[in-house]
């Protein structure tokens, strides 16, 4: 079947920045905080309606197309599965504890996957007015101005954004704290912003050399991916092996160079843990 990738792009676009006023208008309003899987895990009557307008605009348009989106997911409680009819990706607000505290840093995270393949990615910050785009193949921008990675090669030169909220998950803890103080002692910074989607962007326009987490959803990612590869970046599991959006480990850097440290740097945080425990079980 022929897709017309133009049409699906421009006519998301303009869904995404009208179901954004929503977020805009709701980020100073009460919120009513619901907690899924823990502390970490908030959802508000926001995520719901953003999620609701999305889906049910782009079935007006797209009839034939699928949807994997979060708190659907949440409420039916199943694993998403993605097959290769065009589907879209969404996740309604991603950082939505910040949104919870008013805190700026909250976007829409919507992709459209072809035969398994993204091929569209949008990722829109209404409070902050940032759209970052990007379409298979044509570039990366960033309310249209052209987006690209940074090309540090050393991690002691790099900014890299971590995450903390699977830190509350005891089996994820010792893991987690091994490899951000890993980072912390060699890199220029490391920065948690609560939002992977926007996490990747930055990393896409240059201001972070690389973003790590293991633990996240399809949602959270699949734009945030497409955008930074298309900015000139690398998007790997955290092992080193392929990137697999249904995989939950992630890691994108500026370049290859960099992930290649990074990979080394986490196998040997993962190793002083195993030594660590079997040393306490002496
Ligand atoms: C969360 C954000 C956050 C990450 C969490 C995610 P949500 O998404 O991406 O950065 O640390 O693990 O769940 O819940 O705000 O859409
Ligand atoms: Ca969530
Ligand atoms: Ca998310
Ligand atoms: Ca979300």
């Amino acid at each position: 079947m022929k897709h017309d990738i133009e049409q699906y792009y421009e006519t998301v676009l303009g869904i995404t920045r009208e179901a954004g006023k929503i977020i805009k208008e709701g980020i100073a309003r009460t919120k009513n905080v619901d907690t899924k899987l823990g502390s970490w895990d908030l959802v508000t009557q926001y995520d719901r309606r953003v999620e609701k307008v999305l889906v049910a605009e782009i079935s007006k348009k797209f009839p034939s197309h699928k949807f994997i989106a979060e708190e659907t997911n949440s409420e039916q409680k199943t694993t998403p599965e993605l097959t290769s009819a065009p589907t879209w990706v969404i996740d309604p607000i991603d950082g939505t504890t910040n949104f919870v505290h008013g805190f700026h840093l909250t976007c829409i995270s919507i992709a459209l996957s072809i035969e398994k393949e993204v091929v569209i990615g949008i990722v829109y910050n209404p409070i902050l007015e940032q759209m970052f785009t990007a379409i298979k193949g044509r570039g990366a921008y960033l309310n249209n101005k052209r987006i690209y990675t940074s090309k540090v090669e050393e991690l002691c030169q790099s900014m890299v954004c971590l995450e903390s909220s699977f830190a509350c998950i005891p089996s994820l803890r010792d893991s987690i704290m091994k490899r951000t103080e890993a980072c912390i002692k060699v890199a220029h910074g490391i920065r948690v912003l609560g939002s992977a989607a926007l996490a990747l962007c930055y990393v896409a326009m240059g201001v972070a050399e690389a973003y790590h987490i293991d633990g996240l959803q399809c949602w959270d990612v699949a734009a945030g991916a497409l955008i930074v590869r298309e900015a000139g970046g690398v998007v790997l599991d955290s092992t080193g092996g392929i990137f697999d959006m249904m995989s939950h480990r992630i890691l994108a850097c500026g370049t290859k160079t960099l992930a290649e440290e990074l990979v080394m740097l986490f196998k040997k945080a993962d190793a002083s843990l195993i030594t660590n425990n079997n040393i306490n079980h002496i």
